[in-house]
Order: structure tokens, then C-alpha cells, then sequence
């Protein structure tokens, strides 16, 4: 059935996985956007940003708060397994825009987080770092020692991305022989931009989506369905071509 990727997988050693909030759709996290996504629910503009922290910190810290409980509350599915289990295979780099944390709980080696991580906070002035686990249950930002609000370690709307973090998924990219883009709008920008890196480089570029996107046209090899099921089911044919 993946007849033409088995055949690149055959030939490469350095793989990445560029995943979106789709990846985690299957742990029972909603995606941002389409009928269930989070944006049709709360609007960006009074959550997502630093002057609406600034301006009502309790409201931003609060959703935060009950976005970290589902996160908590969920688990990595076989999507982000068999991403793990690729590493028996090859060198795989994981460049996510999700902050869920799952791919290292799943257990991944190498995970560059463009966005961020729900599970870790840091000082609006002095930038001091806290793990969410020091305050599990605060309603309202808890205060530094500074004095000045802690918060969530979340690339806002209007902010930069984490340099380095970017500079390394941008290498990543360019090194890889095989790039997959999983469950991902690939409309968010400049992470969207790490793809077009990987296929000016030569990179064979594999689409994973329940749905056609954007990008989907421009893409070498476009499959169609849900990451949980179509990740584990490359990799068992993998094995068995191993064997
Ligand atoms: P989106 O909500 O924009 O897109 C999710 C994608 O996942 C869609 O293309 C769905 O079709 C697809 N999808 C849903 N379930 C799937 C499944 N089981 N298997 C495979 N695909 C599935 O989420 P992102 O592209 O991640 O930014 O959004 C990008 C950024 O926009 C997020 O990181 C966030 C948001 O604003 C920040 O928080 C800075």
C-alpha cells in the first residue's frame, strides 16, 4: 500500500516529523481550528496575546490553567509512538507547534518545540523558568519573586519564535531525506515555512491529514486519514520488509 515510501524510506537515514495539533487529536486534545477547534470557541485576541495577559492576566492564567488539565489528563495515542519507534530505524528529529508536550512523553529523543510548552511557565520580567507542577491548582498567576506575573511558556500571537529552537528545525529540515507533515493546517507562520525548507532542499516531502490542506498539492506523496492509524501501519510495514 506504501509501495513509493517504503521504496525512500529504503534509501534514507535522517527523518523528520513536523506535527501539528492533529497529531494529538486522537489523545482527545481539539485541533485550533475546523467545527471542534478552539478558536471557534475563544477568540485569540482576548487570550493569546501578551497585551490581553497584561490587561487581564486571571482570564489568560485560568484558560491556560484548564487547557493544562486536559493536556494532563491525556495520553500520548500510537501516533506518537510510532514516531518513537522510528528511531530504531533512523536518526528522527521531531519539530512540533504543539505545546502538549506528548512527544516527549511519548518518549522521543530529539523534540524542537516552536511554540512553546503548556507544562512550563516563566517570569514576564526577570524570565525566571517554573515548572507547571509548582503550581498545579493556581487559579491566578502566581507572582515571582520579583513581584511581576509568571506565564505560560506559549509563543503568543505577535511574538517570536524561540531562536534556537527554529534555527535547529531549520537545519533538521534541510538535512533530511524524508519530512513528514502531520496533522497540521500548515497555515501558521513561520513554522509553516520549515516545510518549504526541507522540499527546496530536496527533501522527499509526506503529508499525513484527515483532510486535503494548503500544501497538499505541492507535496510528493499525500496520504489520506488519521495519524493514529497511518504511522503504525508504515512502520509494520516496515518491519515486515526488515524481516
Ligand atoms: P490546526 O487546528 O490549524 O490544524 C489541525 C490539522 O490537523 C488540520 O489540518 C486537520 O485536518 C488535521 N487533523 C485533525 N485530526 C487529525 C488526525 N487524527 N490525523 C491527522 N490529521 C488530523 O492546528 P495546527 O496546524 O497545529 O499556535 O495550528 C498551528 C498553530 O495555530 C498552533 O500551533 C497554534 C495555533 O494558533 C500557537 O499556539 C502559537
Amino acid at each position: 500500500m506504501y509501495d513509493e515510501l517504503l521504496t525512500q524510506l529504503s534509501i534514507s537515514k535522517r527523518i523528520v516529523f513536523f506535527t501539528g495539533a492533529g497529531i494529538s487529536a486522537e489523545s482527545g486534545i481539539p485541533t485550533f481550528r475546523g467545527e471542534e477547534g478552539i478558536w471557534q470557541k475563544f477568540r485569540p485576541e482576548e487570550l493569546a496575546n501578551f497585551s490581553a495577559f497584561m490587561r487581564n492576566p486571571k482570564l489568560v492564567w485560568e484558560w491556560y490553567q484548564y487547557r493544562r488539565k486536559i493536556v494532563r489528563d491525556s495520553l500520548p495515542n500510537p501516533g506518537h509512538t510510532a514516531i518513537v519507534d522510528f528511531e530504531k530505524y533512523f536518526d528522527v528529529t521531531v519539530i512540533t507547534q504543539n505545546v502538549d508536550n506528548l512527544h516527549n512523553r511519548a518518549g522521543s529523543k530529539k523534540v524542537y518545540e516552536l511554540h512553546g510548552n503548556i507544562e512550563r511557565n516563566y517570569c514576564v520580567r526577570c524570565k525566571k523558568r517554573f515548572d507547571y507542577k509548582e503550581f498545579p491548582d493556581t487559579e491566578s498567576p502566581p507572582l515571582c519573586d520579583c513581584g511581576s506575573n509568571i506565564r505560560p511558556d506559549i509563543v503568543w500571537f505577535g511574538e517570536y519564535l524561540p531562536q534556537d529552537q527554529f534555527a535547529a528545525s531549520e537545519k533538521a529540515a534541510e538535512q533530511s531525506d524524508i519530512f513528514f507533515v502531520v496533522g497540521t493546517s500548515s497555515i501558521v507562520y513561520p513554522a509553516a515555512s520549515i516545510t518549504s525548507i526541507a522540499k527546496s532542499a530536496g527533501s522527499f516531502v509526506v503529508e499525513i491529514n484527515i483532510a486535503e490542506t494548503e500544501i497538499s498539492n505541492r507535496v510528493n506523496l499525500f496520504l489520506k486519514g488519521k495519524s493514529g492509524e497511518i504511522l503504525p501501519e508504515i512502520l509494520n510495514q516496515l518491519k515486515m520488509k526488515s524481516l
